[in-house]
């Protein structure tokens, strides 16, 4: 399912233990040791994950699969910062995530990740535009003409612009879906991260955003991950690491 389809420019996404000299770091955007999750407690208690090493290669396009609470999403939480892991070492550019503090780790992930959430997590009460612009705004300068015309940008790309004045309870699933991709593309991060993001499109649509995020990696030399069920999505990534059973298969 690998689909190398250009020459690799770096190592593959793979589980780090798995075969061969460990890549440089300046080569990895993100890597995982030991990386446990547990939820809960006693007998409600869920290990999510149990013990993942993985290296994610810096300016590539990951896809990560695996069956419904494998671990795949509290995996891309963990790596994105969004989430403490309950044991090993999560380090996104070199920077252990473990060593900063909560206000640190916020201000990390506001300078250098975008998230596209499974369940879209837009704001009710903002419009699209706004939704869009919020990373932005919560970074502290000012939303420039710049970042207007990115905002447009993307969602002319994604095909959202003539949605922008509405709210996300006016939008339909899909289109707030692609609204949460340019959400998360607009401070042009060096880490993207999108859970499922083509899980309310329809094969068109899907099309174009899978091949958004791949020119996201070719051409500006983002990292992406990409949370995914669909072979036919996997198939845009440069890697393809399976997650089961709170492991790397
Ligand atoms: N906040 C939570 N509290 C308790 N258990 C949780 C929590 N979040 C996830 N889990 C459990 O952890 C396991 C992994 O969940 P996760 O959401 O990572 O799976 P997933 O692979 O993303 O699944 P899906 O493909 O359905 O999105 C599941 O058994 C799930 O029920
Ligand atoms: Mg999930």
């Amino acid at each position: 399912m690998s689909s190398s389809r250009r020459a690799p420019a770096t190592a593959a996404a793979r589980p780090a233990a798995a075969s061969g000299p460990a890549p440089a770091p300046e080569a990895l955007a993100a890597s995982t040791r030991g990386l446990t999750k547990t939820y809960g407690r006693g007998a409600a208690q869920v290990h999510a994950l149990r013990g993942v090493d993985l290296d994610v290669p810096r300016g590539r396009f990951t896809a990560i699969m695996g069956p419904s609470g494998s671990g795949k999403s509290t995996l891309m939480h963990c790596l994105a910062g969004l989430d403490r892991p309950s044991g090993g070492t999560v380090a996104v550019g070199g920077t252990d995530l473990g060593s900063l503090d909560d206000d640190a780790l916020t201000v990390f992930r506001r300078e250098r990740i975008g998230f596209v959430f499974q369940s879209f997590n837009l704001l009710p009460m903002l419009t699209a535009r706004q939704n869009i612009l919020l990373p932005l705004e919560l970074g502290g300068p000012r939303v420039d003409d710049d970042a207007r015309e990115r905002a447009q940008r993307l969602a002319d790309s994604l095909g959202v612009a003539d949605r922008l004045d509405h709210r996300p309870a006016e939008l339909s699933g899909g289109q707030q879906q692609r609204v949460a991709i340019a959400r998360a593309l607009v401070t042009r991060p060096s880490l993207v991260f999108a859970d499922e993001p083509t899980g309310n499109l329809d094969s068109t649509t899907s099309a174009e955003v899978l091949d958004h995020l791949r020119r996201s990696a070719r051409e500006l030399g983002q990292t992406v991950v990409m949370v995914t069920h669909e072979p036919d999505a996997a198939a845009y990534a440069d890697d393809v690491v399976v997650v089961q059973d709170g492991l790397i298969a």
